[in-house]
């Protein structure tokens, strides 16, 4: 059943996959087990479960409450309550449209890599990244990545989006247990098992803490004009509070998944830091798979879980802004979907030819990649979520958030919801802010 015309996801089950596929993303993989390494292994892993479900939940529980009793996308969620949230829809709205381009860059090296690894080429020269990088192979394998999301997001909320995911989440756990199980089981990993799993508890410092804000943020996709999007299709019996807790376990799960094999894999080459981001999935883990035994096929089935990861958030990067374009400019789906393409080919073709042909050009002694990351991560997403913060504490207050979540059943944690809405969230993200930006 629809409500005033609005599609929904079909159930529960396609909401927390949907969701879910949308926070587990490449944050999980190349950035999670790094971090987790580097801070001190299980002492982190305790307090970013501890944050995840406090500061994660909640804020993911606003924004999914907001999206639902509006039924719109942020722009129309805020202004419905007051007007002055309308800049702050507008700018949230911005967060993924600056992240959209850069993304399926890396989504395209990821597709240049499984296909790499499908016909057994060599990539364990040191150069081999970024000679692919630079090459107008990797410009092809884009332009692929970006059709791909289009057609999901063409074929639509219940049909695109939901059936996707209901197929590929699965898959995609059931191939990480399997790595997992696989890697640790080769000789050598001992050591990074128990560095990875160790628990010091004096490793427990005010740095720990701000890595695992600044992660559990970025990974539960909040203040991306996501789960505003996606709560604004979650059908009004569902729970918000369970559903909340389902996602952030699962993304907590598959974070600490891809650390278990990550982090020992990595130990049984590297003595010094551990590398993150693509210097871990496109040059480390290429080589360190290699020397293992069928070290093809597991990079395969590596790229092919790291694949899954990009692609399904890349959609639901694109479903917020086709969305919210639908329902900012009163343009119909299809339309808003073909600007949001050509503007996406466009300006990812100049953050792919960075790489390569447009390596000169840079802007603020930046690449356009580092721009935009800079932009989004450090800047407007810290932003969007104090201003989301104080606009639910302090302006049109969390009795809007209360009335929704109950809707399906009581809101067994709105006390300390409140509390932190109000109070906790906004210093918590303003500390990410001011970190982010390098002032402490
Ligand atoms: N949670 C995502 C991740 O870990 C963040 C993200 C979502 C980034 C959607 C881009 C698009 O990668």
């Amino acid at each position: 059943m629809t409500e005033i015309g609005r599609v929904q996801f079909s159930g529960k089950t396609a909401f927390i996959l949907s969701a879910a596929a949308s926070a587990v993303g490449l944050g999980n993989i190349w950035r999670f087990p790094t971090i987790a390494a580097n801070d001190g292994g299980g002492a982190f892993l305790l307090v970013y479960i501890a944050i995840t479900m406090t500061f994660g939940a909640v804020m993911m529980i606003t924004e999914i409450a907001l999206g639902r009793r509006s039924r719109k996308t942020p722009e129309g969620a805020y202004s419905g309550l007051d007007k002055r949230g309308s800049l702050l829809g507008k700018v949230t709205v911005l967060v993924p449209v600056l992240i959209m381009p850069y993304y399926c860059v890396v989504g395209g090296w990821i597709l240049g890599y499984l296909a790499a690894f499908a016909m057994n080429m060599d990539m364990t020269a040191s150069t081999a990244f970024g000679e692919f990088a630079a090459s107008y192979y990797s410009l092809a394998a884009f332009l692929i990545f970006v059709v791909l999301v289009a057609y999901v997001i063409y074929k639509g909320v219940n049909k695109g989006i939901e059936r996707v995911n209901k197929i590929f989440m699965p898959a995609f756990l059931i191939m990480l247990v399997l790595l997992t199980i696989y890697i640790i089981a080769q000789p050598g990993t001992g050591a990074g098992l128990s560095y990875y799993l160790g628990f010091d508890l004096s490793k427990i410092t005010p740095d720990l803490f701000l890595d695992a804000l600044g992660q559990t943020f970025y990974s539960l996709s909040l203040a991306m004009a996501i789960m505003v999007t996606y709560g604004s299709y979650m059908k009004r019996q569902e729970n918000i509070e369970r559903t909340v807790y389902s996602v952030t376990i699962i993304d907590t799960i598959a974070a600490f998944l891809a650390g278990l094999f990550i982090i020992p894999a990595v130990f049984t080459q590297f003595s010094g830091d551990i590398p993150s981001g693509p210097g871990l999935i496109f040059v480390a883990l290429p080589s360190i798979f290699d020397s293992m035994p069928f070290g093809e096929f597991i990079g395969f089935v590596f790229f092919a879980v790291v694949l899954i990861a990009a692609i399904t958030s890349a959609i639901s990067i694109a479903e917020a802004v086709v969305a919210s374009m639908k329902d900012m400019f009163q343009i119909t789906r299809n339309r808003a979907l073909a600007l949001f393409m050509i503007y996406t080919v466009v300006f990812g073709s100049i953050v792919c030819l960075g790489f390569g042909p447009l390596s000169s050009m840079s802007i603020f002694g930046m690449t356009m990649f580092d721009l935009l990351d800079f932009a989004t991560n450090n800047l407007l997403m810290p932003l969007v979520a104090i201003g989301m913060c104080i606009f639910v504490g302090h302006l049109v207050g969390t009795k809007v958030i209360k009335e929704e979540v109950s809707q399906s059943s009581e809101f067994k944690t709105y006390r300390f919801y409140s509390l932190m809405i109000k109070w906790v969230c906004p210093i918590f993200v303003g500390v990410i802010l001011v970190s982010g930006l390098g002032l402490i």
